[in-house]
């Protein structure tokens, strides 16, 4: 069964699908995307991650290529003709095909581009032992809020974080706060036994699974703040967990080499991850060991 991807109207192998040299996405990283998780064969939080589709392409003012419904459509088809129960989707959008030039161009076709990837979501290791995450500081524009293509400074972290033989990079900002992963939400339990994360604004990416966990807390009656926390406070930390699509809620048992809490997993982020899976549909493959309770 090959591959398929979807571009511009067509669905056609995954290995010999292009779009042209002179698209916007290729010239000038002008363009946006998603990235919807597909667990049993259902879209995870799929109106989530369309709303902020259309907020990306509203806010850089590139224009719908068809519209939600028929995205929609394309969604599934690639579910389908991919025959993928456990995958990642993605959806890229770009300005589209013109000569170049900086300022928009005058007539262009956006480019819809739609690929499907087989995942197996995190391993049981992972999930019991935790991730390492190191700290870098963040050189990115000022508008995260808006999931462009333009990911330079995340690759530039991600390689640093692997050649640190971590998991991901914590992001700081000047003012000593943490922004949030290279691809994924931060959060943290502070000695008091609050959740924290940082306020939705320009300065990060308003993750979906982020939203869903807020509201899944507020439905455990779990103690919450929405506010920045420092390099510091995640140090003393009881527990620390990433979120993310594709990582749901990964437990961060160490930051720049120093154990968060007693170095395992903790029961806040258990409890978070257990209520997304039933969320999203699927309970955890692999249930965590209860001596790390
Ligand atoms: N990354 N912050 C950043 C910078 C991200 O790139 C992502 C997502 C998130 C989490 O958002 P969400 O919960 O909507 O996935 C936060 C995706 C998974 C990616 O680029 O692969």
């Amino acid at each position: 069964m090959p591959r398929i991807a979807y571009v511009d109207g067509r669905y056609v192998p995954h290995d010999s699908a292009t779009v042209h040299i002179e698209d916007r996405g290729f010239q000038f990283a002008d363009g946006v995307y998603e990235v919807v998780t597909v667990v049993n064969g259902r879209l995870a939080d799929e109106e989530g991650h369309l709303a902020r589709l259309a907020r990306s392409l509203d806010e850089l003012r590139i224009a719908w290529p068809v519209t939600p419904q028929t995205l929609k459509m394309i969604m599934r088809q690639m579910v389908v003709r991919n025959r993928m129960a456990d995958a990642l989707l993605y959806i890229q959008i770009t300005r589209g095909r013109a000569p170049r030039d900086f300022k928009f161009p005058a007539k262009a076709a956006p480019t819809l581009v739609l690929t499907c990837r087989r995942t197996k979501f995190q391993s049981p290791r992972q999930l019991a032992d935790g991730v390492p995450v190191v700290t870098i500081p963040d050189i990115r524009w000022l508008r995260r809020d808006i999931k462009s293509v333009s990911l330079l400074p995340q690759v530039l972290g991600k390689q640093q974080a692997v050649e640190k033989g971590a998991f991901e990079a914590w992001q700081i900002d000047p003012d000593g706060t943490v922004t949030e992963g290279c691809s994924s939400n931060a959060w943290i339990v502070t000695e008091a036994g609050a959740l924290v994360t940082r306020p939705a604004s320009s300065l990060i990416l308003n993750g979906i699974t982020r939203q869903s966990l807020i509201r899944l807390a507020a439905g455990l009656g779990i103690p919450f703040e929405e506010r920045a926390f420092t390099l510091d406070e995640a140090y003393r930390a009881k527990e620390a967990f990433i979120s993310s699509a594709s990582t749901f809620v990964l437990p961060v048992t160490s930051i720049d080499g120093k154990p968060v809490g007693n170095g395992k997993p903790g029961p806040l982020g258990r409890q978070l991850r257990q209520a997304y899976m039933n969320h999203v549909g699927t309970p955890d493959p692999v249930p965590l060991p209860a001596e790390n309770a």
